[in-house]
């Protein structure tokens, strides 16, 4: 019989790590969040060795994200870690808004506890599926890991949750922390960490608004040769209550696009400035005036910025 000491609860919410496909061949043409999170386990021989549990949250395409699914996520993340027989959670998830789940859970969880996210490039029926050992190596880092804090656990790597990006549209190390690199990396089972991880920053999962109906509406625009800023006046008329701007190079806005964001300040909207760069995000202070989200990616930056106009105004 498995031992009950370090237990760690295994989340499923769907993604590419459950998808299937018609051929082992195909790893474009699948469909994801096919396979409920206890045949994810059952595939995996060597979890048998350890104390598991596991709960299906949502079954959804990681494009699909809710409101509602994060914040029952949240939820069921917290209640487990508050449970004194787990040793960390652990959480199966599509790779394409991964970025955005892993800053929400590292902004609202008192993660005393690992929470680590992983996810896989590749359906579970291909001839490369990725998802088994990136679901090991997930439960082997939260038993070895011996502190809290939200990380992702891909291609033997591991990230921490607020530094987390999707650099990569096809390849399996699909993921980067920009210029901060891996925490750390998971060998045959073994941690190899190299810095400390970032403690989650437990605003509480209430700090999150329960769906998008109840949500502030935010919107991500792009400065670009060619910007006009109507796009902007449009989503103010239309009652907008926060923009992301994803910026060119270390947070510059064209000057069209400038004065619009100008128009829309002055109508009572919020304005955070992100880079669109890959890496580096917006370095040191700008004599423009517009708040920077610093190292976060415009989809994350949209999450803070969602953070905030729900009740809470501290920094990333
Ligand atoms: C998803 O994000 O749910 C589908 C794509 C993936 O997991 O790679």
């Amino acid at each position: 019989m498995a031992s009950s000491i370090g237990k760690v609860v295994i989340l499923g919410t769907g993604g590419t790590i459950a998808g299937t496909a018609a051929s082992a061949q195909d790893n474009v043409g699948y469909s994801a969040a096919q396979l409920g999170v206890a045949q994810l386990v059952a595939a995996v021989p060597a979890l048998a060795e350890g104390s598991i549990e596991a709960e299906q949250v949502a079954q959804i395409d990681s494009k699909d994200m809710t409101l509602a699914v994060l914040h029952r996520l949240a939820q069921r993340v917290q209640a487990h870690l508050d449970r004194p027989e787990v040793a960390g959670v652990v959480v199966t998830h599509g790779t394409d808004t991964l970025e955005e789940t892993a800053f929400v859970l590292h902004r609202v969880l008192h993660a005393h506890k690992p929470v680590v996210l992983t996810a896989a490039m590749r359906p579970a029926t291909s001839l490369q599926a990725d998802g088994p050992q990136n679901l090991l190596d997930a439960v082997s880092v939260a038993r070895a890991a011996g502190q809290g804090g939200v990380v992702a656990v891909i291609g033997a790597r591991v990230w921490a949750g607020a530094e987390l990006r999707k650099v990569h549209s096809y390849r399996l190390d699909a993921f980067s922390a920009g210029d901060a690199g891996p925490l750390g990396w998971i060998e045959e089972g073994v941690l190899r960490a190299v810095r400390m991880w970032p403690a989650a920053q437990g605003l509480g999962v209430d700090a999150l608004p329960a769906t998008d109906e109840a949500a502030p509406w935010v919107a991500v625009v792009t400065s670009h040769a060619g910007a006009r800023g109507r796009e902007v006046d449009a989503l103010v008329a239309a009652g907008v209550r926060g923009l992301v701007v994803a910026a060119t190079g270390n947070g510059t806005l064209h000057m069209q696009l400038e004065s619009a964001l100008r128009r829309a300040q002055d109508a009572g909207v919020q304005v955070l400035r992100a880079s669109r760069c890959a890496f580096g995000g917006i370095v040191g202070d700008s004599t423009s005036g517009w708040p920077s989200a610093g190292a976060l990616t415009p989809a994350q930056a949209r999450i803070e910025l969602v953070l905030r106009l729900h009740g809470h105004t501290a920094a990333p």
